[in-house]
Order: C-alpha cells, then sequence, then structure tokens
C-alpha cells in the first residue's frame, strides 16, 4: 500500500472568537505551551511520516513564512499558498492541493489550523488505505455537539451523513478536524472558488456515492475556538507534555522562557507558561496562566487560569482569575 506523506494546514481563518488575542496574531500561531499551534500539528504530521507540506493561509498570511521558513529547521518541507481573498475551507484545500502535484493515487491529511489532539494519525492513514477510502474523517464524542460537524457513521465505520452546525444534533460524535482526502475527492471541489468543506463538499460527495469514512478516536482533543479553551489547551499541554511531541522543556509543572527572573519565593505552577524576559516578584502566584514575552509580576500577585500579554505589568498583590490582560 502506499504511504501518505502529504499534508495541508488550514489556517487561514480570522479567529474572531479569540479576539483581542488574534487582532495581531493569527488563531493558528499563538502559543500553546511555548509553541505555536502549527508547530505542534507540524511536528505531529512529520511523526506520522508527512515529509511535504502546505500551509494555506490568507488573514495575517505575511506571519506564517519567517517562523517555518522552507520547513527544514522541522525536517520536513513547507510551502505556502495564500488566499488574496479568503475561499472557505473547501477552496483552500483545492487552491493548496494545487501546489502538492497530486498522482492519482496520492492522498493528502488536512488540518483544521485551530485543533490539537492526541489521536493516532497513523491509525486514521492505515483505516484509509485499508478501506481505500475517498475520505477519512477523524471523528470524537462531546457533550455539546452544536458548534460541530455531526457526522454519523455505520457498523463499518461508512459516514452515513454530514450536518454542520446543527441547533439539535443527532450524535454526539462530530467531526475533529483532521481528514484525508483521496486525490480524486480533492480533485472534486472547485478552484478559484468559495467553497465550505462541511457544508458542500461532505453532502455532496455523499451524494454521489463516494465512501466516507469515520476514524473515531476518543483520545485528547480540543478546538481552541475561545480564549477559555485556548488557556485550557496550553495548561493540558504542560501538565501532559506526552500530549504532544512539540511541547519541550517543562519542569515542575510549567514552562520557562529564556531570560525570566523569578524571585525565590513565588509559587508558579499547574501548567503555567511563562515566555522570555518576563519578572516575577516575591510572593507571586501564578498557577493555570499563560503569560507573553517581557511582562512584570509585582510582589504578591495572584493570578490564575488568566492570559497576560506582552509587556503588560501586573499590580503589587493584584488577584487575577479567569482574566486576559492587555
Ligand atoms: N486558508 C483558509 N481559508 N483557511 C480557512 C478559511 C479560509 O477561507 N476559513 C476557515 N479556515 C480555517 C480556520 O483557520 C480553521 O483552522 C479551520 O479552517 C476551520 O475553520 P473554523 O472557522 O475554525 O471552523 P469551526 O471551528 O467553526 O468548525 C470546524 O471545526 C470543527 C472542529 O473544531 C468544522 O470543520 C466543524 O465541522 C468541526 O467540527
Ligand atoms: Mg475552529
Amino acid at each position: 500500500m502506499k504511504s501518505v506523506t502529504k499534508a495541508i494546514l488550514l489556517v487561514g481563518g480570522k479567529g474572531t472568537r479569540l479576539a483581542p488575542l488574534t487582532n495581531r496574531t493569527p488563531k493558528p500561531m499563538l502559543k500553546v505551551a511555548g509553541r505555536p499551534v502549527t508547530e505542534h500539528q507540524i511536528i505531529k504530521a512529520r511523526e506520522a511520516g508527512i515529509t511535504e507540506l502546505i500551509l494555506a493561509t490568507s488573514y495575517l498570511a505575511e506571519v506564517f513564512e519567517p517562523y517555518f521558513g522552507d520547513g527544514s529547521r522541522f525536517g520536513l518541507s513547507i510551502k505556502y499558498a495564500v488566499e488574496e481573498v479568503p475561499l472557505g475551507t473547501g477552496g483552500a484545500i483545492a487552491n493548496a492541493a494545487a501546489a502538492l502535484n497530486l498522482a492519482d493515487d496520492d492522498s493528502v491529511v488536512i488540518f483544521n489550523g485551530d485543533v490539537l489532539s492526541s489521536h493516532s494519525l497513523q491509525n486514521q492513514i492505515q483505516m484509509h488505505l485499508e478501506k481505500s477510502a475517498d475520505v477519512t474523517l477523524y471523528l470524537t464524542k462531546v457533550t455539546d455537539p452544536r458548534a460541530y460537524g455531526c457526522v454519523p457513521f455505520d457498523a463499518s465505520n461508512r459516514v452515513i451523513d454530514f450536518l454542520e452546525k446543527m441547533e439539535n444534533p443527532i450524535t454526539d460524535t462530530i467531526n475533529a478536524g483532521c481528514y484525508i482526502f483521496n486525490s480524486r475527492s480533492i480533485k472534486h471541489i472547485p478552484r478559484n472558488t468559495v467553497v465550505s468543506v462541511e457544508r458542500e463538499t461532505f453532502p455532496e460527495l455523499l451524494r454521489n456515492g463516494a465512501g466516507l469514512y469515520g476514524y473515531l478516536d476518543n483520545s485528547y482533543w480540543i478546538d481552541m475556538g475561545t480564549p477559555q479553551s485556548f488557556i485550557k489547551a496550553s495548561r493540558d499541554l504542560v501538565l501532559n507534555p506526552e500530549l504532544s511531541p512539540a511541547t519541550q522543556g517543562v519542569k515542575d509543572e510549567a514552562l520557562i522562557g529564556e531570560g525570566v527572573v523569578i524571585d525565590p519565593s513565588a509559587n508558579i505552577g499547574g501548567g503555567s507558561s511563562v515566555e522570555a524576559g518576563c519578572r516575577i516578584g516575591a510572593g507571586v502566584v501564578l498557577w493555570g496562566s499563560m503569560v507573553e514575552r517581557n511582562v512584570i509580576i509585582e510582589d504578591g500577585a495572584h493570578i490564575h487560569d488568566s492570559f497576560i500579554a506582552e509587556n503588560q505589568k501586573v499590580a503589587a498583590n493584584q488577584i487575577v482569575s479567569n482574566q486576559l490582560i492587555g
């Protein structure tokens, strides 16, 4: 069986619900456990055998290339497909695939750029190849499926329907945002047109009798749609570094950047991350929180489950709980 070595990351969305965090940084470039979300995905893809990857960018497209370059620093080849006007998830796939020179028997892994998971991409690829599927979707279960794509499937894992964002969901099994498409299904998407893969491509493929399969994996999965889920993702990865091979350097349940000055009486943990150049005063408690570069936290401040943006100052003895600062 031919292996799958090509991938597309959809990183062009605006991340409106994550504002103000996304005013200057596109959502996929926000750091989780010290690394951009995209970097976690790239390392995951590489470990599953991907060697050639396209970043499908649009909003703030210019920030990706200076960081990821040609990919050699990450051990694979990275190219960029920029949409002047956002083409939607389907249009983005068609546009990016043009840069991949797909052979007829190629398949491509596609990631939504704002999800992190510890699911086995290798097993998903294996199912795709074994079933000779047109598309294989990674599925997970959630308690409230309304914000997601509902995906019912039968006993042989064949997908029966795809229902994006239903008010009354018919199943708790949802699209977890990582697909494998064969070449034929990608070529089915019209080019240079705005297309939603969820609302148009999947339903159409199903109507045409294409073989869509669901790979259900209930290991760790998180969608970073809101500031709270984004802080949670970082906390989860710092507390459980094994969830993502890109998480490096965790000590005592915290990730501390270069040149951070910490008073010995400060208590930092619970999955916190502190970026380079910060100063943390005496008696400070910093728990389950994210602190960007060059932040000053004065003596006695208590910070829980919060996000402090770069160059901010938290005043002495201030209590910060569940907040975004800056
Ligand atoms: N290049 C490009 N161009 N990327 C795009 C565009 C576009 O026009 N529109 C969206 N994206 C990217 C976003 O950056 C994001 O990474 C991904 O496509 C999905 O878009 P979202 O806007 O985050 O969709 P969602 O969260 O409402 O729903 C999607 O994800 C759920 C799982 O988290 C759907 O795929 C649901 O079916 C799914 O359950
Ligand atoms: Mg999303």
